[in-house]
């Protein structure tokens, strides 16, 4: 049981539980609660990649991965970006505002590595003079292809309006992230966002967190994120648990 308010809009939080669940999706379940307008993301430990086609567990990811992601996005809102984290309830489950989840999934990057590699046949660790925005379509028939502002809208899943406001909310959290990690002795790479719709606002959903960025540490390069088990490098937890250590502060 949790008592508390978010500053934003005073949601009285008094012992919210969940009730049915909504999607379980393969990193997280979400659950509807009694406040139709706030739902319950509960991380779980479960690992894919390569759209599932590997599959596998991170023991205690959830965990890490709600604690990165909730302080993550506190630090957003308090440098002004909407997002919708409403405060952390418990080990594995973060309160959120429901979203209407706008089908794009919005990569920026920093450094080459990945897909960026693969494509266009950039030499990994190439610095990125300007980062780069990417649009994915968010649908795992079609293995989340590659997409611009025409497909986007042809394909109805958001207006142009909504694309500028995407790119340049992608950007000014870019500059915030970037900051925040250098900090702390590490390099983000890349990273995916997901963006939702809620009361006429366009909030920040999903999570941040070494599933989802690409971390290479400040010094040695080691990669801390989970290419460590796309790619069977070893020490899985061990980097997660260092990113958390580092992102909360911890000693
Ligand atoms: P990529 O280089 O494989 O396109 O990935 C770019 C970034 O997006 C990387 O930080 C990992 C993240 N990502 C996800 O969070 N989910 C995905 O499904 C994919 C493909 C990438
Ligand atoms: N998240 C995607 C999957 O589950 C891809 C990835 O992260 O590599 O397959």
């Amino acid at each position: 049981m949790v008592i508390g308010c978010d500053s934003h809009s005073k949601i009285k939080t008094f012992n919210m539980k969940k009730t049915t669940q909504l999607y379980e999706g393969k990193a997280k379940k979400v659950f509807l609660t009694d406040d139709s307008n706030l739902v319950i993301q509960e991380f779980k430990d479960d690992a894919t990649a390569f759209n599932n086609k590997k599959k596998g567990t991170i023991a205690e990811k959830g965990i890490v991965n709600n604690a990165v992601s909730c302080k993550l996005f506190a630090m957003l809102e308090e440098n002004g970006i909407r997002t919708h984290l409403v405060e952390k309830l418990s080990d594995r489950e973060m309160l959120c505002r429901r979203l209407d989840i706008i089908k794009v999934e919005v990569v920026v990057r920093n450094i080459a590595a990945g897909s960026l590699v693969k494509r266009y046949g950039f030499a990994e660790g190439t610095v990125l003079e300007r980062p780069i925005v990417e649009f994915y379509l968010k649908d795992d028939d079609l293995d989340d292809p590659l997409m611009n502002e025409f497909h986007a809208v042809a394909l109805g899943v958001a207006t142009l309006e909504e694309l500028a406001v995407l790119k340049q909310r992608a950007e000014a959290i870019n500059a915030l992230l970037r900051k925040f990690f250098a900090e702390r002795k590490l390099k983000l790479v890349d990273f995916k966002l997901e963006f939702g719709r809620h009361n006429n606002e366009i909030l920040l959903g999903d999570e941040i967190s070494p599933d989802t960025c690409r971390f290479w540490d400040l010094e040695t390069n080691e990669k801390m994120d989970k290419d460590r088990f796309r790619f069977d490098l070893g020490s899985v937890e061990d980097a997660y648990s260092e990113v958390q250590r580092r992102v909360l502060d911890l000693d």
